[in-house]
């Protein structure tokens, strides 16, 4: 399986390091193996060449991988993203990686900030649009700069976008055995984009029976999500207010680093990702929490199919916190590297006990 690995810039560099570790441990535990291509792209490159991708770019990580892993992109050297807009935004773009999956589960009770909430209670996904919305950068500013200045920035929806989001949620419900599916907008307020989020999700609900289909405006929503987070299954809503809830449901699992994400168009080549940013303050430190790194290539092994070595590191990731084996922000005393080390360590402990455990009841 190939596949290609841009560390990125900042903390990203950090963690991808310790997800790339974790990912070769799991092959070897479970006898796969994996062509990791290190690609250079990222703020150094960008500075050093004036090239975020090259111009095949999106072609080649297209049609050459299987899949796309992404530490983190961003450096004040570069104030405008120009490099991340091209290759985080980009590559959502170009290779129409319309679905955003970002579970929101809490590992471990004390990570919570919420009183009295434990894994239990923390537990659902959410489908972000990933393609269209406010994210197109479709306006302009008149004037810029004047006192008269206007600026418009518009938000596309299409049926089509809105449709496969919605339809994506649905089917994520059924094929997981989950009974609820929200969609959130904003459909008071902007009575036309969203009337169409509300049109689709009426249709798709009809046809999805064994699920129940609810709607929330998206202000109640994050009320509700910090409020009573047990009540949701399945969340599906559009680009920005994805980009805002998964933020907030980052925290309730313990911080912006426990956050794993992937960035998916189904049976295509698909990019994953952690939801935090590159943190430049802590780069180099040894001190990132790599957390949402691994759990992200964890989300990409099993897109990719690869289900039980996929829980193998959730187990692992899970076992770690819970026993706080970890960097400060799980309440641990490890480095990053250090974090690393113990969740490859016990996924191939598991697999030794396995094996004697075998080896036993053959016996
Ligand atoms: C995210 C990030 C990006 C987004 C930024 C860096 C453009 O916040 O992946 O959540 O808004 O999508
Ligand atoms: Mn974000």
């Amino acid at each position: 399986m190939r596949i290609a690995v841009i560390p990125g810039d900042g903390i990203g560099i950090d963690v991808t390091a310790e997800a790339v570790k974790v990912v070769r441990a799991v092959g070897r535990v479970f006898g796969r193996t994996f062509d990791l291509e290190m690609l250079p792209y990222g703020a150094d490159y960008f500075l050093q060449t004036g090239i975020s991708l090259p111009p095949n770019g999106y072609a080649m990580l297209r049609d050459q991988f299987d899949a796309i892993y992404i530490g983190a992109l961003g450096d004040p050297r570069i104030p405008d993203m120009r490099h991340a807009r091209d290759i985080l935004l980009g590559t959502r773009f170009e290779l129409d990686l319309y679905v955003n999956h970002r579970p929101v589960r809490l590992l471990d009770e004390r990570l919570c900030p919420l009183k009295n909430r434990g894994p239990e209670d923390v537990d659902f996904v959410v489908f972000r649009e990933n393609t269209e919305g406010v994210y197109v950068n479709v306006g302009g500013r008149f004037k810029a700069g004047t006192p008269d200045e206007i600026a418009v920035q518009e938000e596309i929806n299409t049926f089509k976008g809105v449709h496969r989001i919605v339809k994506h949620a649905f089917e994520y419900a059924e094929a997981n055995g989950l009974k609820k599916v929200l969609m959130a907008d904003k459909s008071n307020a902007m009575t036309q984009g969203h009337a169409l989020w509300q049109r689709v999700f009426a249709e798709l609900s009809a046809q999805y029976g064994g699920v129940e289909a609810s709607h929330m405006y998206i202000d109640a929503l994050t009320m509700q999500m910090v409020k009573n987070p047990a009540q949701f299954e399945v969340i599906v809503t559009n680009n920005m207010f994805g980009d805002i809830i998964t933020d907030l449901g980052a925290q309730l699992q313990g911080g912006l680093g426990m956050a794993a994400s992937g960035n998916l168009h189904p049976g295509r080549t698909s990019m994953f990702e952690p939801v935090h940013g590159s943190a430049p303050k802590y780069a180099g430190k040894n001190v990132a929490n790599p957390v949402g790194a691994i759990l992200s290539a964890a989300l990409m092994l099993d897109y990719l199919g690869l289900k039980q070595e996929a829980a193998a590191i959730e187990a692992a990731v899970k076992q770690s916190v819970v026993s706080k084996n970890g960097t400060a922000e799980i309440g641990g005393t490890l480095g990053t590297k250090e974090t690393g080390d113990y969740v490859a360590r016990l996924i191939e402990r598991k697999d030794m006990k396995d094996r004697t455990d075998a080896e036993q009841t053959k016996n």
